[in-house]
C-alpha cells in the first residue's frame, strides 16, 4: 500500500503530475491538497480504472492534514511560477511562506514520510523545508529531495537532438550536479552515456550546457506570460516520485539524481564537498535509494577544466540560495 500526496494538486504541474500518478499501478491511495479545485480534480481523476483511491481536500476543516494522513511521499508543486523576465529566486517573497507552512504540517502529521519538493526556488525551498524539521526534531536528511529531474531530462533529449537520434533519449543519462537555477545547473557532458560526436567543439559545448542551464526559460518565453515548463515537470517528477516508490517497496540498486542535504549518507557527500573544495550543506548529486530514503550519494567523478569552472561558478550561488532558505526560518543562521 503506497499513498501519495500532492500539495498543490490543482495547479498547472500539479494536475498532470496527479494523472501520472493516479496512472501508476504502485500507487494505492492519492490525496489532493490545494487551496482551489481539488474535489473537481479528484472527482474526474476517480473515474480513472486504476488502483488508486484519490480523494481531494482543500484547507478548511483540516484538509491539509487530512490530506498528509498516512502519507508515504508527498510531491509538493504548490506556488507560483515564473514569468517572463523573472528568476526562480524571484519566486522567494511567495513560495517560502506557502513551503514553510505546509512543511509545518507535514512534520506534525507525516514526519516520516518522503518529500519532493517541485516549488521554486528548490535550493532555498528545500532547505526551508529542513529547518522547518529541524525545528520540530523529526528531520531526517535520507528522505527530502529537491526535484531536479527536469534538468536530467531536459539534457538526455538536447543530447538525443545532437545525435540526431531521438529513439535512444529515454536512455541517454547526462549526470547534472549543483542545483536547479541557472549557473547553480552544472551538466557533466563528459560524462554522457553516448558520447558527443567529435566535431561537437568546445563552442557547441558551452552553447549546450547553456541551453541545459536556462532551458526553463524556453518554456516560460514560449507560454508569453502563461507560466513555466507544467507537462514536462510532471513527467519528471513523476518519474522521480514513481523511483522512490519502487525503492520503498523494496527494489535495489535504484538511482535518481535530486538536490538533497549532503549529510542524508557519511561518507558520499564528504567526497562531493572534497570534489568541490568547499562544504555546501545541499547539492544536486545522482542518489542510492533504498526503503528508508537515501542509501548513497555518487560522486562527481573526473570533470575537465570547463566543467571544474562551472561548478566554481555555481557555488556562490548556491550558497546564497542555501542560506536564504535557511535564515528564512532561523534569522540567526
Ligand atoms: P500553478 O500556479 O499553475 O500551480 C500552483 C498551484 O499551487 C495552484 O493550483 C495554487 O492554487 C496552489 N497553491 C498556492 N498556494 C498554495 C498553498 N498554500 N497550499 C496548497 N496549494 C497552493 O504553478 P505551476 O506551474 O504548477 O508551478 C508550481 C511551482 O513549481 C512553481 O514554484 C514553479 O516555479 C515550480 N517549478 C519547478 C520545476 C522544477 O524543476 N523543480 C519546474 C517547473 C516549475
Amino acid at each position: 500500500m503506497v499513498k501519495a500526496v500532492v500539495l498543490g494538486a490543482a495547479g498547472g504541474i500539479g494536475q498532470p503530475l496527479a494523472l501520472l500518478l493516479k496512472a501508476n499501478p504502485l500507487v494505492t491511495a492519492l490525496g489532493l491538497f490545494d487551496i482551489v479545485n481539488t474535489p473537481g480534480v479528484a472527482a474526474d481523476l476517480s473515474h480513472i480504472a486504476t488502483p488508486a483511491k484519490v480523494q481531494g481536500y482543500l484547507p478548511p476543516d483540516g484538509g491539509l492534514k487530512k490530506a498528509l494522513t498516512g502519507a508515504d511521499v508527498i510531491v509538493i508543486p504548490a506556488g507560483v511560477p515564473r514569468k517572463p523576465g523573472m528568476t526562480r529566486d524571484d519566486l522567494f517573497k511567495i513560495n517560502a511562506g506557502i513551503v514553510r507552512d505546509l512543511a509545518e504540517e507535514i512534520a506534525i502529521t507525516a514526519p516520516k514520510a518522503f518529500i519532493l519538493v517541485i516549488s521554486n526556488p528548490v535550493n532555498s525551498t528545500v532547505p526551508i523545508v529542513a529547518e522547518v524539521l529541524k525545528k520540530h526534531q523529526v528531520f531526517d536528511p535520507k528522505r527530502l529531495f529537491g526535484v531536479t529531474t527536469l534538468d536530467v531530462v531536459r539534457a538526455s533529449t538536447f543530447v538525443a537532438e545532437i545525435v540526431k537520434d531521438t529513439t535512444i533519449s529515454p536512455n541517454v543519462t547526462v549526470p547534472v550536479f549543483g542545483g536547479h537555477s541557472g549557473v547553480t545547473i552544472v551538466p557533466l557532458l563528459s560524462q554522457s552515456s553516448h558520447p558527443l560526436p567529435a566535431s561537437f567543439d568546445q563552442t557547441a559545448r558551452e552553447a549546450l550546457t547553456k541551453r541545459i542551464q536556462f532551458g526553463g526559460d524556453e518554456v516560460v518565453k514560449a507560454k508569453d506570460g502563461g507560466g513555466s515548463a507544467t507537462l514536462s515537470m510532471a513527467f519528471a517528477g513523476a518519474q522521480f516520485a514513481e523511483k522512490v516508490i519502487r525503492a520503498l517497496k523494496g527494489e535495489k540498486g535504484i538511482i535518481a539524481p535530486s538536490y538533497v542535504h549532503l549529510a542524508a549518507d557519511g561518507a558520499g557527500g564528504k567526497t562531493v564537498q572534497s570534489e568541490i573544495g568547499k562544504d555546501l550543506t545541499y547539492f544536486s548529486v545522482p542518489v542510492e535509494l533504498g526503503t528508508s530514503g537515501i542509501v548513497k550519494i555518487g560522486a562527481l567523478g573526473p570533470t575537465n577544466d570547463y566543467e571544474k569552472s562551472l561548478i566554481r561558478a555555481a557555488i556562490p550561488d548556491l550558497e546564497d540560495n542555501i542560506s536564504k532558505g535557511e535564515s528564512f526560518i532561523q534569522p540567526s543562521k
